[in-house]
């Protein structure tokens, strides 16, 4: 996720490009680039690590005339952030710029192959590959730039936004999508490009939402043209918005972490995207065949993290023992940094980091690293401090997570986690190719079931209003639900302020429920696994106890429907996947008893996005 300007018009291109990409800021950035077609027939490139002031700083003195521009602000998922692989990336002879969003999976295979026809490259993007297979094919067929731009998109395995503009044509700019989004905004002599509407709202409010596999003409002076990769025109659907900034920000959601709830459909296909191929056969995680011999060796796994990373890391464990038959400890990162573990070269420590800046995590990461353990890492921010500190790892390709309640970013993990176990077992022989195979292709089917689980959403907000004023909560769980349970009771508390418990469901006899009264609610996590029969007493138990319950059941269940107060049906999926179908619904369960209660949902008091000091 990143974004994407572009400008034609009578205006100050530069100013234009520059607020516009402002206005993008929230879409995460680790760098910032702006390509200028000048009058004169030269294409300026300027780009700059960090935030967008770092580029306008670094643009103070440089020749910003322009008739046409493109910008854009990078959130890297291939290479590091750095001056060289920000974009906007040229072509080998300087005559095109281009800016993407997205992620092309087979950019390696392209990119050897220009590379066997004389291409060199600077950066370690996969979007430079891009821009140089359009020239290439440019320059080898004579032919235009938008059928150079057409055929190179055929070859592209992946999700792009891109835009492009030519030194030799400095009144057009050509834009394509696939998976990634982009606006083009239609004012009176002047046309804009982006990500989304809110750098160009402000001048008009008349746009066009570009379709998957649709390509835009915008020419100073033409009407927009729309054809498809075939180059057949494509009708253009004109639309009028009614949102401001801000609701633009939010994709139109009243805060962040509802959009985020509802961008898991796609970040979980962003997540997946290149990791399960051959119809689910094999599953790819980089850092495993990289490191063959340590995940072969390993006597033991650590994982180490904080909060929801924790959960996910508690999942992991469950996850690598199943199917990789590897003993795994869970250890908060901030405890595990003070009590003097004890690891060798023959442990793997794993560090989960939504962040990447967790102050006690990363120290962890340091203390096992002095121990000799190989440390592989788990985080979404490419290129942030504990990616930079563990011997491999890899990204969760969420985007960025603006709200501080984690919620893509947990579901991000947990599939990153079942992809990563199941990778392992691939190498270690514990699992058959049959089972490999079939979990493969369970896998490639979660994002359309999250979709079926978020339409429970008026059915959640409408029974929020039931349980708002509850003044305490119990959430109940065995095997992988019961990570699930510690995650829904921290999603409450941290937003709502509600006091909520995670527990073994098992383990309420121990004492817990004594706590059980029609004062105390429990959401018991009850879907169709091998435990089922075991969470049904629990249920029971409850119930006798006078305990009101709202329960997350596999869709189709009738023995807890006719014991709970209220059922939640989540789609049937194997066992290791039901943590993303389940945690959800709690998910939006916490949010709307949170604005019930008046909430601050995206910035919960005494919280901070990341926990960089102990
Ligand atoms: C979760 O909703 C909280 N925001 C918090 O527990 C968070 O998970 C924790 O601080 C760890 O952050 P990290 O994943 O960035 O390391
Ligand atoms: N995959 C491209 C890169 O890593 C684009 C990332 C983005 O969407 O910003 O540079």
């Amino acid at each position: 996720m990143c974004g994407i300007v572009g400008y034609i018009g009578g205006g100050n291109v530069y100013d234009v490009l520059i607020k516009g990409l402002h206005r993008l800021e929230y879409r995460g950035y680790d760098s910032a680039g702006i390509a200028l077609v000048n009058p004169s027939g030269t294409l300026n490139v300027y780009k700059a690590m960090g935030k967008v002031s770092n580029l306008e700083n670094f643009c103070k003195d440089k020749n910003l005339d322009a008739l046409a521009g493109i910008a854009h602000t990078r959130w890297a998922t291939h290479g590091e952030p750095s001056d060289c692989n920000a974009h906007p990336h040229y072509s080998e002879d300087g005559n095109l710029a281009l800016v993407h969003n997205g992620t092309i999976e087979n950019y390696k295979l392209l990119k050897d192959a220009l590379t066997q026809h004389g291409c060199r490259f600077h950066s370690e993007t996969d979007t430079e590959v891009l821009v140089q297979l359009i020239e290439y094919i440019k320059v080898k067929n004579n032919c235009s730039l938008l059928d150079a731009v057409r055929e190179a998109l055929k070859q592209v395995v992946g999700a792009y936004a891109i835009a492009v503009v030519e030194k030799d044509h400095p009144n057009r700019i050509i834009a394509a999508r696939k998976s990634s989004p982009l606006v083009i905004g239609i004012g009176d002599d002047e046309m804009f490009l982006a990500s989304d509407a809110t750098p160009f709202v402000e001048y008009t409010k008349e746009c066009v939402y570009l379709k998957d596999e649709e390509v835009a003409i915008i020419e100073r002076g033409e009407p927009l043209k729309l054809v498809t990769l075939e180059n057949k025109e494509a009708k253009i659907d004109v639309t009028t918005l009614e949102l401001s900034i801000s609701q633009l920000e939010k994709g139109g959601y009243p805060h962040f972490m509802l959009k985020e709830i509802f961008e898991q459909t796609t970040t979980l296909k962003d997540c997946i995207r290149g990791r399960v191929v051959n119809g689910g056969k094999r599953i790819i995680i980089s850092g495993v065949d990289d490191n063959k011999e340590k995940f072969l060796a390993a006597k033991r796994i650590v994982i180490v993290a904080c909060g929801t990373s924790w959960h996910a890391a508690l999942l992991g464990k469950y996850l690598i023992q199943d199917m990789c038959r590897i003993p795994v400890e869970v250890e908060y990162a901030s405890e595990f940094r003070y009590s003097n573990p004890v690891l060798d070269d023959k442990d793997i420590v794993m560090a989960i980091s939504q962040s990447g800046e967790t102050a006690d995590t990363l120290a962890a990461i340091k203390i096992a690293k002095r121990m000799g353990a190989f440390v592989y890492g788990i985080s979404n921010v490419v290129g942030s401090s504990i990616p930079r500190e563990t011997d491999s790892g890899t990204y969760i390709h969420v985007g960025p997570e603006i709200g501080v309640a984690s919620t893509k970013a947990f579901t991000g993990q947990v599939m990153v986690l079942t992809m990563l176990a199941a990778a392992i077992a691939q190498l270690r022989g514990t699992m058959t190719q049959e089972q490999i195979t079939e979990i493969g292709k369970a896998i490639q089917k979660v994002p359309s079931l999250v979709e079926k689980v978020l339409r429970l959403n008026e059915k959640i907000e409408r029974l929020s209003l039931i349980y708002t004023y509850a003044h305490n909560f119990l959430y109940l769980g065995r095997g992988y639900s019961y990570p699930v349970a510690l995650e829904g009771a921290l999603k409450l508390k941290e937003i709502s302020y509600i006091h909520a418990e995670g527990y073994p469901a098992a383990e309420m006899k121990h004492g817990p429920i004594a706590l059980i009264d029609e004062e105390m609610p429990s959401v018991i996590i009850a879907p169709n696994d091998h435990l089922y029969e075991k969470i049904v007493n629990n249920v029971q138990q409850v119930k006798a106890r006078s305990g009101s319950i709202i329960a997350i059941v596999t869709e189709g269940d009738t023995t807890i429907r006719n014991i709970a107060d209220h059922v939640l049906e989540v789609p049937e999926v194997p066992e290791a996947l039901s943590p993303i179908v389940t945690s959800i619904p709690l998910q939006l369960l916490s949010y709307y008893i949170a604005i019930n209660k008046g909430k601050n949902v995206d910035m919960p008091r005494n919280l901070a996005k990341s926990v960089t000091v102990e």
